[in-house]
């Protein structure tokens, strides 16, 4: 991104790659009228394997960026990096409102079938503590087994979702599962994009759980609060951007974008 003020009141999005755009669908639909610049930091993804420190510098740099260009708010469209820097972001821009996403744990324990809770999640996000602490909350009346999804994340940057290695790689992490959770939380803005290939390995009849109608309604309450709605009734400007910024992944960006994301 270029330092010129090009995105001023616009809502910086990001993420490590196209898991955020399925954050950033919910938030369309929550605010159709802002303008949202989504970057995802597709050259350096996957974080959810890297060490805090370097997801946390990775997200600060890029924070630091979208205020540079003049966004009014942040949204953290990455369970990695909320867990790792947003308490960071905050104290370092305590006056821009910043939203992150975590594991939406607390719907699936409160769902009316819930003795056996699949959470699914990268490395670092199961973790660090700010999921441990989340855990201690919520798993008093639940079985909540966490899985660290080593690879997922970098599998599903590469498009080409319907590729039979995708389902082996869910087979190998999941497969054993099978018939045994009541539900399954997507703690990864990525993993939205394959429910239809987790039910294939979980069976059709678990419910998916996610934060992103979640993040996208706490969006809107602290623009809210701050006063800073856009005021138009026009339909907002969105803006796909990346670190890879090749022809390939500018049009996958877009793929990733225009897909339904199903149940
Ligand atoms: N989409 C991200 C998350 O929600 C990170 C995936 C990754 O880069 O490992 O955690």
């Amino acid at each position: 991104m270029s330092q010129e003020r090009k995105y001023e009141g616009y809502v910086g999005v990001f993420d490590s790659g196209v898991g955020g755009i399925s954050v950033l669908k919910e938030l369309v639909r929550e605010l159709p009228h802002e303008n949202f610049v989504f970057f995802g930091d597709s050259a350096n993804a996957p974080y959810g394997e890297k060490t805090p420190s370097q997801v946390r510098a990775l997200s600060q740099a890029i924070v630091e960026c979208m205020l540079d260009q003049g966004c009014k708010a942040i949204v953290i469209a990455c369970n990695t990096a909320t867990s790792a820097a947003a308490q960071m972001l905050r104290e370092e821009y305590p006056d821009v409102p910043i939203v992150g996403v975590e594991p939406a744990l607390k719907p699936a324990v409160l769902a009316p079938k819930h003795d056996h809770v699949l959470v699914m999640a990268t490395p670092i996000t199961v973790r660090l503590d700010k999921y441990r602490h989340l855990l201690a909350r919520w798993d008093r009346d639940s079985n909540v087994i966490s899985v660290p999804c080593t690879g997922l994340a970098a599998r599903i940057e590469k498009g080409h979702l319907d590729e039979p290695d995708l389902i082996e790689l869910l087979e190998w992490l999941v497969g054993d599962y099978r018939g045994k959770v009541d539900s399954v939380v997507l703690g990864c803005t990525h993993y939205p994009f394959i429910k239809p290939q987790i039910h294939k390995v979980l069976g059709d009849d678990v419910p998916f759980f996610d934060g992103g109608a979640g993040t996208a309604r706490q969006t809107r309450r602290l623009l809210q609060e701050k006063n800073i709605l856009n005021a138009s009734d026009a339909p907002g400007d969105v803006v796909l951007s990346t670190s890879k910024d090749t022809p390939e992944e500018r049009a996958l960006y877009q793929w990733f974008f225009r897909r339904d994301i199903e149940g």
